[in-house]
């Protein structure tokens, strides 16, 4: 999906950018933004505006309704275009490479960042983009009813959302906490350091004891910190000889929640489950809880 952004990304000049922009900032007073807005916004005469509009639409940039008026809102590809745009102007990164990763609500991308003044290799980052609420979007377009309910569109506000608190997050935690440096973000989006190693599903650890202690003890500063992660897994933690990082953080949670204790004891429990399946490693459950509230000073 991101490859077809890429693509008509080289497409777009600045006109085009500022009609999306147009709508997107029209889109906190208007469902469907109508033309006359736009013609406002960009200054563009009417018969240009159109004619991009109608080219943003092929390219699935933008998405466009004849009633109850004519008007425009942004789409999937355009919000990317939107965000990318930033992190380049931004001087945040340069280009997008390779998918990376895709989970039930992102899609991650490896980018790269050029060195100041050519000097020195292109370091290489990781772009999240998330992607909340779309595939309940797209059931409900294809079935074509309701279009004009705002919640329909809630995807993106939902994944703005969801950036801006795993965003927000990684920096209050980092670098106290071992996970990826988080550099910039935009909008549904977040650039940040490329996590070292591999996957702990994806290893076959040598020294199993050394890496669940790494991971306790990670568990044990994020939770002085008053913080629980909440989807803690072998799916979110990255190995390397150096250390563990942990990443995929927006549905953390404050230990306020009313559910904090169960979701700590769940994320302690998977981690526990896999390194007693993987590995034989045995530990007690309830042992750990207690290091890793901070009651222990040691877990052996
Ligand atoms: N900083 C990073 N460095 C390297 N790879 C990463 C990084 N962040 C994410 N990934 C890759 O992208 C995948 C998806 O990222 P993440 O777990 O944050 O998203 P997700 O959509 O919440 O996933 P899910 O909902 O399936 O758990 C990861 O499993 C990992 O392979
Ligand atoms: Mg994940």
């Amino acid at each position: 999906m991101i490859d077809d952004v890429l693509k008509v990304f080289r497409e777009l000049d600045s006109k085009d950018f500022r009609i999306l922009t147009g709508i997107e900032i029209c889109m906190k007073d208007y469902e469907w933004v109508p033309v006359g807005e736009l013609i406002r916004y960009t200054r563009m005469t009417a018969k240009d505006l159109e004619y991009r509009l109608s080219n943003l639409i092929d390219k699935n940039m933008v998405i466009g309704t004849r009633v109850p008026y004519p008007g425009y809102r942004i789409y999937f590809d355009g919000y990317d275009a939107l965000a990318i745009n930033t992190f380049v102007k931004r001087g945040t990164i340069d280009g997008i490479g390779d998918e990376i990763g895709v989970g039930k609500e992102s899609v991650v991308h490896e980018a790269l960042k050029e060195p100041e003044l050519a000097i020195g290799d292109a370091m290489g980052v990781i772009i999240k983009f998330h992607r909340e609420g779309r595939t309940s979007f797209r059931s409900i377009k294809r079935s074509r009813s309701h279009l004009e309910d705002r919640e329909h569109f809630s995807w993106i506000y939902a994944s703005r959302l969801a950036a801006k608190r795993e965003y927000d997050i990684m920096k209050e935690l980092y670098p106290e906490v071992s996970l990826p440096e988080p550099i910039d973000h935009s909008r549904h989006a977040i650039v940040m350091a490329p996590a070292k190693g591999h996957l702990l599903v994806k290893s076959r650890l040598e020294d199993p004891e050394i890496f669940l202690q790494k991971i306790l003890s990670q568990m044990r500063i994020i939770y002085s910190l008053g913080i629980i992660h909440s989807d803690f897994s072998e799916y979110n933690i990255f190995v390397d000889p150096d250390g563990v990082e942990i990443i995929d953080w927006p549905q953390y949670v404050t230990l306020e929640h009313p559910h904090a204790q169960e979701l700590l004891e769940r994320d302690l429990s998977n981690i526990l489950t896999h390194f007693e399946r993987k590995y034989e490693v045995h530990t007690d459950l309830e042992d750990a809880m207690i290091y890793v509230k901070g009651d222990k000073d040691k877990f052996e």
